[in-house]
């Protein structure tokens, strides 16, 4: 079994701000930081740091050495990793005082997957791989009808949520990953017993983990639910949280683990990822994760 994540690699710009900039304002900032990012590239890192091989696949542009940097120092695969000689998928962030962030996304190279490219990538790949992907990069319609013919096993974390993924059909997907806003945007609904029940009568035969900020997680497969609340940490910057708790409860899944303890590794990497600054930078190693759980 072979583990790919088809997604974003993204330069992250991030500017230290006393608060969210608001419409026609000037305001300082304090720092600014340059980090690889992502949620692709973040979900990668944090399955090969779980200690899971991944392959990454995606587009890189001229400025794409630090994402290939990145990959190589944490052990992600980048042979379907493709450099074209334009502006590269980038960020600006804004963290404030309180670690709360605010992403302008540019898709440059990310947007730019090809069918031939995506054949080529998934020529490799067959029954029981899994595929992760994410709402960062163009032709995911495509790439989920051609994995799922291969039978792979998908894994949708659809973020951020706009209308194209209306041209997706999710009914193929395997797991998702979802927050209450995502939920609410794919169902309608508030509650998130509600989004969770909403989601699997759309999606029958799929399995669900619904993020729920400092109120935990809930995972649910239509029949059991399993809640795992959060680790109390000081928040420096929530950039990536999401990305890490989804690479290592997957991660944890691959491994064989338990939907609550695969639950309680990645709420833990997550707190780990919030009091550090930057995307991949932020991403533990597994080591420290089960050393803080004591678990083997
Ligand atoms: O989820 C965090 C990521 O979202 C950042 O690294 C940024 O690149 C954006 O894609």
């Amino acid at each position: 079994m072979k583990v790919l994540n088809y997604g974003s690699l993204n330069v992250d710009y991030v500017y230290s701000v006393d608060h969210i900039i608001v419409g026609g304002e000037t305001q300082h900032s304090s720092k600014m930081e340059i980090f690889s990012g992502g949620k692709g590239l973040n979900q990668s890192i944090a399955l090969a740091k779980a200690g899971v091989p991944v392959y990454h696949a995606g587009i890189v542009g001229n400025d794409g050495d630090i994402l290939l940097d990145a990959c190589k120092e944490a052990g992600v695969n980048t042979k379907y990793i493709r450099r074209l000689p334009v502006k590269g998928g980038h960020t600006m962030i804004q963290v404030d005082k309180n670690a709360q962030n605010c992403i302008i996304l540019y898709g440059g190279t990310n947007q730019m997957q090809t069918r031939e490219f995506v054949d080529e990538v998934l020529a490799d790949f067959g029954e029981g791989d899994y595929l992760i992907l994410q709402n960062e990069i163009n032709m995911l319609d495509y790439i989920i009808d051609q994995a799922y013919e291969k039978k792979m096993k998908i894994v949708m974390n659809p973020s951020p949520y706009d209308d194209k993924l209306n041209s997706c059909d999710l009914g193929k997907v395997y797991l998702f990953l979802v927050n209450e806003i995502e939920g609410e945007q794919i169902t309608g609904c508030k509650d998130k017993d509600q989004i969770l029940d909403a989601m699997a009568e759309k999606f029958p035969g799929a399995r669900f983990v619904l993020t729920l900020g400092g109120d935990g997680a809930v995972y649910y497969d239509g029949k059991e639910k399993v809640f795992q609340d959060i680790f109390k940490v000081k928040a420096v910057d929530t950039t990536a949280a999401g990305d890490t708790f989804t690479g290592y409860f997957i991660a944890s899944l691959i491994e064989g683990r338990s939907i609550q303890e695969s639950l309680r590794i990645a709420a833990k990497a997550s707190s780990i990822a919030v009091s550090r600054p930057g995307a991949t930078p932020s991403i533990p190693t597994a080591e420290e994760v089960k050393k803080e759980l004591g678990i083997e």
